[in-house]
């Protein structure tokens, strides 16, 4: 026998119920955005590499070491993108953003390509859900996207949540403390790795994203964000805080908090889940006023976060697909067949919202029944989440009568109704 092909490393397929779990998870997202008047935008999978080195960072690890970059036919070098705010800056100001009206709100979900060791929660392969505001600068707009990103995440079930909150000073007071991070690690450099080494010389804010102990007890120390914000940034954050509505955005703050990517400026924030363990954050995000200008746009202010759609699924403890009635059409034999797909369609027709499938084995009742008797009695491996589950049963006689046989397969109750009746039978079933 031929060898059988696997799925690359750090991928995974999404089967039923899974894939059912995240549209659901992507559906909420969609009523929760949208009622904010966020609307979807989708952008290419691969993006020209200098897109990423221009945005996210040449010194990042994602940059650096993470990017699936190949070259096309005709030289160019391409990149699977490892992020998405990148991709939709380049869309905007592609189209011109100047022209359109702000706010620009925008949300987006989609596979994004990271070359890091698979791990639980860590994937080569992995889906985002995010959000980008452009064109509010003030600390409304950071509120209003938390406040929406805490909506949705307590619409999931997730009630016990907490942002971590920090604010990168930018300009002159970022190369300060940029410059003071870099004089407080020197003295120890000779204890750090080759790559931390290479991190202090070219970029000492990267230092943060290490995970080496001895060197995240060292920035333990470090000197802090906070106290070198210029004072319009110091009011950009006391504002935001102010803003937080208590009790809906949980937060408390953090300067370790400096996040992988060097567009940041001003806040940034993660959610952490003790479930995931410490390193693997469900979601980060954060303002980057410069971005829209260094990618060649007009001055733009921008916040937005991305939630890791993989690790936000692993730690639901609730189901978020929507419960449907499930109809399971089963003739007796091909004679049946005709008449079955009639009444299916009726069942659509009457409950929109229910899933109505056929049998076609034709091998009689008893055996037809069988994978509606599984999904009655193993609810949680089906691909739909079922709020009762009841056959339809169609034979010659059901046929030569014009009538149908519905059976709840929770009590066993059958009744036998004219097909005429069925909408009137089906909508009181709908109401108990
Ligand atoms: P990020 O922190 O690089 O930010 O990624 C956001 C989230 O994506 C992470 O918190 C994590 O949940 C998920 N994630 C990242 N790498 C992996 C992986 N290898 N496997 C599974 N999940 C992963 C950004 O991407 C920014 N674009 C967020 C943003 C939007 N900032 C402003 N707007």
């Amino acid at each position: 026998m031929s060898e059988r092909l696997k799925a690359p490393k750090g991928t995974h397929d999404l089967l039923p119920p899974d894939s059912e779990k995240f549209a659901a998870v992507e559906s909420r997202a969609r009523e929760i955005f949208g009622s904010y008047g966020y609307a979807e935008i989708r952008t290419p999978i691969f993006e020209s590499t200098e897109l990423f080195a221009r945005s996210v960072g040449e010194t990042t690890d994602i940059v650096h070491k993470e990017m699936y970059t190949f070259t096309d036919r005709k030289g160019r070098s391409l990149t699977l993108r490892p992020e998405n705010t990148a991709g939709v800056v380049r869309a905007l100001v592609e189209r011109g953003i100047q022209e359109m009206p702000k706010p620009i709100r925008l949300w987006y979900h989609g596979p994004q390509f990271r070359y890091e060791q698979p791990q639980a929660g860590r994937y080569r392969e992995f889906r985002q859900i995010g959000v980008e505001l452009l064109g509010v600068p003030s600390a409304e707009g950071d509120a209003e996207v938390l406040e929406m990103l805490f909506k949705f995440l307590r619409a999931l079930g997730l009630t016990d949540l907490v942002a971590v909150l920090n604010c990168i000073p930018k300009g002159a007071a970022r190369q300060a403390f940029s410059r003071a991070v870099f004089e407080h690690v020197r003295p120890h450099s000779a204890r750090l790795g080759a790559e931390d080494r290479k991190r202090l010389e070219e970029n000492p804010l990267r230092l943060f994203d290490s995970k080496d102990p001895e060197l995240i007890r060292i920035l333990g120390n470090a000197p802090k964000t906070l106290d070198f914000l210029d004072p319009a940034s110091r009011e950009h954050h006391d504002e935001l805080k102010r803003l937080l509505p208590t009790g809906l955005v949980p937060f408390r703050e953090s300067a370790s908090v400096v996040r992988g990517l060097d567009y940041y400026t001003l806040t940034v924030f993660e959610v952490v889940s003790e479930r995931l363990g410490a390193q693997n954050a469900i979601l980060g995000g954060g303002r980057y006023d410069d971005l829209v200008a260094d990618l060649g746009g007009p001055p733009t202010a921008a916040v937005g976060f991305a939630i890791g759609e993989d690790r936000l699924v692993e730690v639901m403890t609730t189901d978020a697909r929507p419960e449907r009635p499930v109809y399971f059409v089963v003739p007796d034999s091909r004679y049946d067949f005709a008449y079955a797909l009639g009444v299916a369609n009726e069942i659509r027709a009457s409950l929109p919202d229910a899933v109505v499938e056929t049998d076609f084995n034709g091998r009689g009742i008893v055996k037809g029944l069988s994978r509606a008797g599984t999904v009655a009695t193993q609810p949680s491996k089906s691909a739909f989440r079922p709020k009762g589950v009841r056959a339809v049963l169609l034979g010659q006689k059901e046929r030569e009568a014009n009538t149908v046989t519905l059976k709840d397969l929770s009590t066993g109750a059958q009744q036998t109704v004219p097909r005429t009746a069925l909408p009137e039978v089906l909508g009181a079933a709908r109401e108990r």
